[in-house]
């Protein structure tokens, strides 16, 4: 395991690597406890980099067998080994041979990095810097190679022997019970996109013509008896191969696209060569096991890695902190391939959801940081929302200000200029400025300067000159090393709705034109002056969410519900219901904190009726209007003095509200979207399904018994997952004893399956009552659950911490004190998964002053334990640093 005594790594001090290696040649011979790797590299100088260099080479936890040079074995006072380098002082200084053996034992590697065993399953995961604890090597991304890996197996142990690239060679090894396979990747890659694969797996194949007419072929393996769920995984990867084909003109390059989906996985997904290695939650899916999230999730997530293979893979990250060059654009593209197969504007909603769940929170507290970060100590606690979310809403910002036309010319020189090589930002970004002859200097704040900027608007207007006036300031506040800001690029797509309800043509009063419907500020202030505006309008700003700010408009209750019921923007309709329902919520919050009464608001209540009463609207887009802000939505909102309980009650009491009023028109939503055909995951139907199971939640939430008995009803005899969980979810809100009945059922039907007993698990641990955390506590004794298994982690661990407000929160600090003793029994074992878990406390200085006490005690209580691990100590260490 890494240690506390590493050095921070930092953007300021890149070198180029001295050494260069151009092949690799892997001969792996599996074995479940003792794996022999040797390895051939031929090295050679970098004419890039300063001369006659060392060779230092990066080792985790590694033995030494034997090392050779060109051939000739090395004398021992040649090199030093440790478990975490190999050296060689006095190389020489021209192309040579380096073989080095080493021997591994998968089964103890239980950090899941590098090569492990999910089950039986061999498998490698080598992001971001797992490809050392299998070899020596130069692991970083800017050394490219051409590899060419052998693996060896018993054939009754893995008959199934997979690697990067083209099949090239296979057979039985002579005289023995063993058989091999070797396979070649002809595109020079980084070490991170390295894997192997060995196993009894079973596969289902397919195969797709790319554009230019080459035949591949298509295999996704799974645990033997699971091919039947693999379907919709193999259906989602031919749709991204021709849409990546059709709005990005990229075609596949190797003859053929594996995935393989295993039970033990730190992460979703990883993007190797070729071979694509699934974390098994997202790739088996049948309609009886799997809802429509965990469709889309698939969809999305097999989009996504496919995706790397142009931006990530062809094209790569010069260094670890240019990681949103492929995973901010990896994450626009699969937005873009989502919006296109299902709805753009729910697509953007449910996005934008996530975006300030977590990406806000994350800029608001103590872990905050740029989306290109300057400074680690942990490279994989750098896999966050900011530089995946806000990344992938820079690239967004892009197309927004450039056009469809001057994006797609920026990313076709992107992929002309760089491909084959490891870039950085300011190369991308370089490729949008000459493509498009724009300046791009100050937008590259972005990737700088950390923090969610916010942005104030008032708008006047004048009747005697017919112009309305946009006032407009935006500000940063400091984040954690950066006390001063310098203002950003925000471009704003906007709309003057009339009295009408119909956008007013955009003319600023001194004859520049507002192109796209897009005003972009660059400075602290700014006013636009808008002609020929008769009526006071409406404003509505930043429409599908154009710029990750925070935006102040005030704007009234009338107007919000003028907005709600008129706006031409989708998202902005949405918006203005979670306007009027985080201000009712957030002010009801503060009335509880101060012993007064709540208030309610009739408005609101009729602008979501007036939503489910138009018949126009998408099902999915309704189910949206009409789900109020999260507890943690208003948590954020409210920035301090946080009290989960106050939060509970305020939403608990508005839900209430809503059910009851629209309580006739919920029971006939339910109704007319009950029954249809079969189970089928499109889109459309999904939304059907979330806008009934929305209906049926608030008609419980308003505390009817037909409700809970409808629920429990549905829960009985749904025909599909997303039926069944939905009831279950509803039920499990209530106190109700058809609650646990359900629940002991959903064990009794389900215990083979582990996918789903992970529902059970954290369906479990989101109950909102005090007897959760003796529950959660009892749960982690449960034959099914296992420290060993991140999904098994996350879905009881994960879903308390960070699903269930008030029980994780408690006020006595037992729940902290719960996730803190499990993080601490985890680390030793999964310091990955761990350091996430320990990512829930992030926002504890924004709780009121008794929760934040006991938070801190936990977070003081960790960073004091004996040997954690840099993953955990760097989180804690950041957590508890002076605000
Ligand atoms: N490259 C990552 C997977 C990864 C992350 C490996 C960190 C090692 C360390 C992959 O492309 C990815 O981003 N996966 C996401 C899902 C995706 C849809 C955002 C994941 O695993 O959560
Ligand atoms: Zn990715």
């Amino acid at each position: 395991m890494r240690t506390d005594q590493d050095q921070p790594v930092r953007l300021a001090d890149y070198q180029p690597s001295a050494w260069l290696v151009e092949t690799v040649h892997l001969d792996v011979a599996l074995n479940a406890t003792a794996t022999r790797v040797r390895a051939r590299l031929k090295l050679k100088p970098n004419t890039a980099a300063p001369a006659a260099a060392p060779l230092t080479l990066d080792g985790d936890g590694l033995a030494l067998q034997s090392i050779a040079l060109d051939g000739t074995a090395l004398p021992a006072d040649a090199y030093t080994a440790t478990p975490d380098t190999l050296s060689i002082a006095q190389p020489p200084q021209r192309p040579f041979e380096l073989t080095i053996e080493t021997l591994v034992d998968p089964t103890a590697n239980t950090q899941l990095s590098g090569l492990y065993r999910a089950g039986n399953t061999y498998c490698t995961q080598c992001e971001a810097e797992g490809f050392r604890r299998i070899t020596y090597f130069l692991d970083r991304p800017d050394v490219m190679a051409v590899y060419t890996t052998r693996i060896e197996a018993e054939k009754a142990d893995a008959p199934v022997l997979l690697a990067n690239g083209n099949l090239i060679e296979s057979g039985d090894v002579a005289g023995t019970t063993r058989h091999f396979a070797v396979w070649h990747d002809p595109f020079p890659k980084p070490s991170y996109l390295f894997a192997l694969v060995g196993g009894a797996l079973g596969h289902i194949e397919d195969t797709f013509v790319t554009m230019s007419g080459r035949r591949v072929a298509l295999r996704i393996y799974v645990e033997p008896g699971r091919e039947d769920r693999a379907g919709f995984a193999m259906d989602a990867l031919k749709r991204a191969m021709r849409w990546d084909e059709q709005a990005f003109g990229r075609e596949y390059d190797l003859d053929i696209f594996m995935i393989v989906a295993v039970s033990a996985f730190n992460m979703g997904a990883m993007e190797n060569k070729g071979l694509n290695v699934f974390n098994d939650k997202y790739v088996l899916a049948s309609p009886e096991t799997a809802t429509d999230i965990d469709y889309a999730s698939i969809d999305g997530i097999i989009a996504h890695e496919y995706f790397h293979n142009w931006t990530g893979n062809r094209i790569t990250c010069r260094d670890w902190f240019q990681l949103c060059l492929k995973e901010g654009l990896t994450v626009f593209r699969d937005q873009e391939y989502t919006a296109d197969q299902r709805s753009r504007p729910v697509k953007r909603i449910t996005d934008v959801r996530l975006l300030r769940a977590h990406q806000f929170v994350e800029d608001a507290g103590p872990l905050a940081h740029p989306v290109r970060p300057e400074i680690y100590r942990e490279i994989n606690n750098f896999y966050t929302a900011t530089v995946y979310e806000k990344g992938a809403e820079i690239v967004r910002m892009l197309k927004t200000m450039l056009g469809a036309q001057g994006f797609r010319a920026g990313m076709d020189l992107y992929f002309q200029r760089h491909d084959g090589h490891a870039a950085t930002v300011e190369d991308f970004i370089a490729c949008f400025a000459d493509a498009t002859e724009t300046d791009l200097a100050q937008f590259m704040r972005w990737y700088r300067q950390a923090g969610t900027p916010e942005v104030a608007v008032t708008l006047s207007h004048d009747p005697k000159t017919k112009t309305c006036t946009l006032d407009l300031t935006q500000m940063l506040r400091p984040t954690p090393g950066q006390p001063d800001k310098e203002p950003m690029v925000i471009p704003l797509a906007l709309g003057l709705v009339g009295p009408d309800g119909r956008d007013l043509p955009l003319r600023l009063a001194d004859g520049r034109t507002v192109e796209h419907g897009v005003v972009t500020l660059t400075q602290p202030t700014e006013v636009f002056v808008f002609a020929g505006v008769p009526a006071r309008p409406v404003a509505s700003l930043n429409r599908a969410f154009s710029a990750p700010v925070k935006l102040t408009a005030n704007l009234t209750a009338d107007e919000l519900r003028f907005l709600a019921a008129h706006d031409s923007d989708p998202f902005n309709r949405w918006q203005a219901l979670q306007t009027l329902g985080s201000t009712l919520l957030t002010d009801n919050v503060k009335a509880l904190r101060a012993g007064a009464a709540m208030r309610t608001d009739a408005g609101l209540i009729d602008a979501l009726g007036a939503i489910l009463a138009e018949p126009a609207l998408e099902p999915a887009f309704v189910a949206q209007a009409l789900t109020v802000p999260s507890e943690a939505d208003i948590a954020r909102e409210l920035g301090h003095d946080v009290d989960p309980d106050a939060i509970f009650a305020a939403r608990v009491a508005l839900r209430a509200a809503i059910g009851d009023a629209l309580g006739a028109a919920l029971r006939e939503t339910y109704r007319r979207l009950s029954g249809g055909g079969p189970y089928s995951p499109d889109a459309a139907s999904a939304g059907r399904r979330s806008l009934k199971n929305v209906a049926l939640d608030l008609l419980a939430a308003a505390g009817s018994a037909a409700a809970i008995a409808r629920a429990a009803q549905q829960y009985h005899t749904a025909d599909n997952m997303t039926d069944r969980m939905a009831a279950i979810a509803t039920l499990s809100f209530h106190p109700v004893p058809e609650r646990q009945a359900a629940i002991d059922d959903f064990y009794r039907r389900f215990q083979a399956d582990p996918l789903v007993i992970d529902k059970w698990f954290a369906l479990q641990a989101g109950i909102p009552e005090a007897a959760t955390l003796a529950r959660v506590q009892e749960l982690t004794r449960h034959p099914a659950f296992s420290l060993g298994n991140p999904n098994r982690v996350r879905s009881l661990i994960g879903a308390f911490a960070q699903m269930n407000q008030t029980q994780f929160n408690r006020a006595d600090g037992t729940g902290y004190a719960f996730v803190a003793d499990t993080i601490l029994a985890l680390d030793g074992r999964n310091p990955q998964v761990a350091s996430r878990m320990m990512t829930a406390f992030k926002s504890w200085r924004a709780l009121e002053a008794g929760r934040r006490a006991k938070a801190e005690g936990e977070l003081r209580r960790v960073a004091a334990a004996q040997s954690l691990s840099t993953d955990v100590r760097d989180i804690v260490e950041r957590s508890l640093a002076p605000a």
